[in-house]
């Protein structure tokens, strides 16, 4: 091994910088590689233009251009999904595989989501040794902790702190609309804490009348009421409301469907506050910081080892090869041990289970 890439995929969010500059100190610093960056996630392979790779030293990414702390990614990434098509995307991934092959590198790191760490089974197939490492501020990829998540984390918690004051102040109901997709991890995390007392997920379908009813008795009993929405989710007799956007559901409007019903009932106010991209934003927290030097790291260790093919995995305890063909999304359970927490602390969850 002497010369990888490293790109960045999918939807940004805190931490990517990170992982790349991780994955440039270990190559470079550890086993004397040289690494060049892939604009553009995928399409910097497959549009075969040279300008997309751009060499990347320790020097200048480590101690010039400090880009640990940087939101965003400075190698950028297209939100232009590969063809779902089994027979389309093999020819693009073999046309990425031509110009990966024609730079000479030795091995690839994709930092993405469940989605392009789906897509990089064809890059593999197409003979481009890979190893993948899971970002993404819905948390949803099997197996894994993935950056981003704490950062969005953060970012809700802040919000909510914020909101609270004006909460107590006027004795509103304030609903929080938070991402997430169709995975509860990241609201009911920010949930949980932000000392929210109701959490609606999109695993879980509430009941409106006794989402009304629970407003009511601590409207009474606390004088304030924090909810937090998942984007995605939805009462038990209704659909959530999105539009299709290039083959995925983008959903609107769970906050303000909710400030509609509840403003019925409360008459101090309910007002609706939508975080949406404010989450994926800034500056990584340091336990993304952590995540991000042990991910880029164990990438390196992977290529190194000559074990590709895999997604690097931690647990928060351990870490482990994840073959790239086991990554798939994954939802909150009724039984996950955060569902177990946020009833511990009294969040009602929108339904009584
Ligand atoms: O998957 C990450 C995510 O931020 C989701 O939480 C959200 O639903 C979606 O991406 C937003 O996508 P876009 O940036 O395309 O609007």
């Amino acid at each position: 091994m002497k010369k990888i890439a490293v790109m960045t995929c999918g939807g940004d969010c805190a931490g990517l910088n990170a992982v790349v500059r991780a994955v440039v100190v270990r190559a470079e610093r550890g086993f004397g590689w040289s690494v060049c960056g892939v604009q553009s996630g995928f399409w910097g392979l497959i549009n075969q233009n040279d300008s997309d790779i751009i060499p990347l030293t320790a020097q200048y990414w480590d101690k010039e251009n400090f880009v640990l702390g940087r939101g965003g990614t400075i190698l950028r990434t297209l939100v232009r999904h590969l063809p779902a098509g089994a027979e389309e995307l093999r020819a693009i991934a073999e046309k990425g595989a031509e110009f990966f092959r024609k730079h000479n590198f030795d091995g690839l790191v994709i930092v993405g989501g469940d989605v392009s760490l789906a897509k990089a089974k064809a890059f593999a197939d197409a003979g481009v040794p890979v190893v993948g490492v899971a970002k993404t501020i819905d948390n949803d990829v099997v197996a894994t902790q993935c950056v981003g998540f704490s950062s969005a984390v953060q970012v809700g918690v802040d919000a909510i702190d914020r909101l609270r004051t004006t909460a107590v102040s006027h004795g509103r109901v304030f609903v929080v609309e938070i991402m997430g997709r169709d995975a509860g991890f990241l609201p009911l995390s920010v949930a949980v804490s932000g000392g929210a007392d109701i959490a609606l997920l999109p695993e879980m379908p509430y009941d409106t009348k006794q989402v009304i009813a629970e407003v009511q008795k601590r409207m009474k009993r606390d004088g304030h009421v924090v909810i937090v929405t998942s984007e995605a989710s939805r009462a038990e007799d209704e659909e959530a409301d999105f539009i299709e956007e290039k083959g995925k559901q983008r959903y609107r409007g769970a906050a303000q469907r909710l400030e509609n019903i509840l403003s019925q009932y409360v008459e101090t106010g309910v007002r609706g506050v939508v975080l949406g991209h404010v989450q994926r934003g800034g500056s990584p927290t340091a336990y993304d910081r952590l995540l991000a030097c042990r991910q880029g790291v164990a990438a390196v260790d992977a290529l190194a080892d000559g074990e590709t093919n895999v997604v690097v995995g931690w647990d928060g305890f351990s870490a482990e090869r994840i073959p790239l063909q086991d990554i798939h999304v994954t939802q909150l359970s009724p039984t996950h041990n955060l569902v177990a927490l946020a009833q511990g602390m009294d969040i009602f969850l929108g339904k009584k289970l």
